[in-house]
C-alpha cells in the first residue's frame, strides 16, 4: 500500500490554475514543479500567505504522524488550512485527489480551520479551483481536481467520523480529544489510505497528545514532533504576549503560550478524570427531565457563569453552560430566572456569601433557589463533592472549552499559615466561575427538584393488581 505523502514526491507539472503569478509556461522553469512539492513555496506562491520560518518547518514535515504543540496564536490554523490545501490541490505521491479530515473536540473549533480554508480558497487565484462549499449539516468543501475537505467534530467519541477513509486526518486541539477517540475513530479513517494524522494543540498536560509528541523526539521515523511557542509568530507582538502574562497563572501561561508541557501536581482534578466525563453535547430541555442550575454571580468581574445540570438519571449531564455579561444584578437574575422556567423549572443553588439579597431577589421571582456560603471549609467540602463525583463517574460534561480549561487548572495552594485555598489564583484574567457553577448544581437537594411524575410512576405493578381485583365490583356494576 503506498503512502499518500512519499518524503520523495515526484515533481509534477502544475495546471495552468496553479502557475505562480509571473511565470510563462515553456519557459522550462523547474518553479511549477518545485511550488508543488513543497507546502512553503505553494503557500507563498499560490496561496498569497508567506509562512513564518517554524510554520515552514512544520509544513515541510511530510512523517506519516506529525505533532504540533504551539503557544496560542503561533498560527496554528493557517498553518493546517495551508497545509490541507496544498494537499488538496497538488494530491497526493501521483497527483491523485485526495481526501482530508479536519477534526477538532466540537463543532465550531472544526470549522475554524475549515473557514480559514475557505477564506483563502475564494479570495486569491485558487477560486476556479472551488467546486461546492457546504456548511451544513458539515462543513465540505469539493475541488475541481476531485479532492475533498471535510472538517468535523469528535463528539460523543468520533461518531460523525466513521465510515469514512481520509488521506490525512488533521485534529486541531488534539490535547482535548480523547484517547478513545484518536484510537477507535480517528485511526481507522487512514488505515486504508496508509494516511497522514496530525494532530495540532496548545499542551493541554501529560495526556495522549503528550504521548504522541514524546514519541515524536524520539527516534521513531513515522512521527515527529515539534514545540513552537508564540513568540515564533513574527506577526503577534512581544508586548501583547507579555501582557498575557499577568492575565493568568504562572502554569497556564507556560503551558498556553510557550508551548510546554505541565505535570498535574497542584490541580484538583487530575487530567484523567477530567477526560474521562468529557461526554455527550449540550441539550435543549427535555419533557419530565430534572433540572439543576449552579450559578456563580460576578461580583468583582464582568461575567458570571451558569452550569445547568440534567438530574434525571446518572450520571449527571450538564447540558448547558452559560456566560452572563456584565455585573447588572437585576439583568442577571432575570437571565437566571428565565433558564430556569425554561429548563422544566430547575432548582437553582448560587453564591450568596456577602451577599443574602440577591438570594431574596432570585427567590422573589418564584424560582426555588438556595444560596451557598463560602468559607475555606465549606468551599473545600463543595470542591471535594465535585471531585468525588468524578471519580465514581456520577458526572459527565460535553466538550466545553471554556470549562475543562478552569478544571484544568483549578489549583490548591497553600497560604503563609498553612491553609489550603482553592480554586484559580488572584490574578485579574483567571477565571473560575464555571468550576464553582457545576460544583454548586451539584449541590442542589435533591427534594428541590422532584421528578416530573409519569404515568409509570403512579401506576405502579400494585396498583394494576388492585384493579384488576377491584374492577368488577366498581365498574361491573356500572357496565365499564
Ligand atoms: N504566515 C502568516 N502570515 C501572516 N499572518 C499570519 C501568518 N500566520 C499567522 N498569522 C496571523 O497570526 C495570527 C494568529 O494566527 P492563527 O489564528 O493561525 O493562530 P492560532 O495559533 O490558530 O491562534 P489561536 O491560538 O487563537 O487559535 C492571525 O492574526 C493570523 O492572521
Ligand atoms: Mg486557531
Amino acid at each position: 500500500m503506498r503512502h499518500a505523502l512519499a518524503p520523495t514526491a515526484p515533481f509534477l507539472p502544475l495546471s495552468p490554475a496553479l502557475e505562480p503569478t509571473g511565470s510563462r509556461s515553456g519557459s522550462g522553469s523547474a518553479a511549477p514543479y518545485q511550488i508543488r512539492a513543497s507546502p512553503t513555496l505553494f503557500s507563498h506562491f499560490v496561496a498569497g500567505v508567506t509562512p513564518h520560518t517554524t510554520q515552514a518547518q512544520f509544513l515541510e514535515d511530510r512523517s506519516p504522524v506529525k505533532v504540533a504543540a504551539c503557544g496560542r496564536r503561533w498560527g496554528k490554523s493557517t498553518a493546517a488550512a495551508l497545509d490541507v490545501l496544498h494537499l488538496a490541490v497538488v494530491g497526493d505521491a501521483e497527483g491523485a485527489p485526495t481526501e482530508q479530515m479536519i477534526v477538532a473536540p466540537t463543532a465550531d473549533q472544526a470549522t475554524i480551520i475549515g473557514d480559514e480554508v475557505e477564506r483563502l480558497l475564494r479570495n486569491g487565484p485558487l477560486s476556479p479551483l472551488v467546486r461546492s462549499i457546504t456548511h451544513a449539516p458539515f462543513f465540505e468543501v469539493a475541488l475541481t481536481t476531485g479532492s475533498v475537505i471535510r472538517a468535523r467534530s469528535a463528539a460523543n467519541e468520533g461518531k460523525y467520523l466513521r465510515g469514512r477513509g481520509a488521506h490525512r486526518v488533521v485534529v486541531d486541539e488534539a490535547a482535548f480529544v480523547s484517547e478513545r477517540t484518536i484510537q477507535e475513530a480517528i485511526l481507522p479513517l487512514l488505515a486504508d489510505t496508509n494516511g497522514q494524522l496530525v494532530l495540532i494543540s496548545t499542551p493541554f498536560g501529560r495526556n495522549t497528545f503528550w504521548e504522541y509528541f514524546m514519541r515524536g523526539q524520539g527516534g521513531d521515523p513515522t512521527c515527529r514532533s515539534y514545540q513552537f511557542p508564540s513568540h515564533q509568530n513574527p506577526h503577534i507582538s512581544q508586548a501583547y504576549i507579555e501582557a498575557q502574562r499577568v492575565t493568568m497563572t504562572g502554569a497556564q501561561f507556560r503551558a498556553e503560550w510557550l508551548a510546554e508541557f505541565l505535570d498535574d501536581q497542584a490541580t484538583v482534578f487530575a487530567w484523567a478524570l477530567i477526560e474521562r466525563a468529557t461526554q455527550g453535547t449540550v441539550a435543549e430541555p427535555a419533557p419530565a427531565h430534572r433540572y439543576m442550575i449552579g450559578w456563580d454571580p460576578a461580583k468583582y468581574r464582568d461575567r458570571s457563569a451558569v452550569i445547568v445540570l440534567d438530574g434525571t438519571s446518572q450520571p449527571l449531564r450538564v447540558v448547558a453552560t452559560r456566560r452572563l455579561e456584565g455585573r447588572d444584578y437585576s439583568s442577571q437574575i432575570a437571565a437566571i430566572a428565565a433558564l430556569a422556567g425554561q429548563y422544566n423549572g430547575a432548582s437553582v443553588m448560587m453564591d450568596c456569601t456577602g451577599n443574602a439579597a440577591l438570594l431574596e431577589q432570585l427567590r422573589a421571582t418564584g424560582v426555588w433557589c438556595d444560596g451557598f456560603t463560602f468559607t475555606n471549609a465549606t468551599k473545600q467540602q463543595l470542591i471535594d463533592n465535585l471531585v468525588m463525583s468524578l471519580e465514581r463517574d456520577l458526572l459527565t460534561f460535553p466538550p466545553e472549552q471554556d470549562l475543562i480549561t478552569e478544571l484544568r487548572y483549578y489549583e490548591y495552594t497553600l497560604s503563609a499559615s498553612g491553609a489550603v485555598k482553592l480554586g484559580a489564583p488572584d490574578r485579574s484574567g483567571a477565571f473560575d466561575d464555571m468550576v464553582t457553577a457545576l460544583a454548586l448544581s451539584l449541590w442542589v437537594p435533591e427534594q428541590a427538584t422532584p421528578q416530573l411524575v409519569t404515568w409509570d410512576d403512579v401506576w405502579t405493578p400494585e396498583q394494576e393488581q388492585e384493579f384488576e381485583r377491584d374492577r368488577v365490583h366498581i365498574g361491573g356494576r356500572r357496565g365499564w
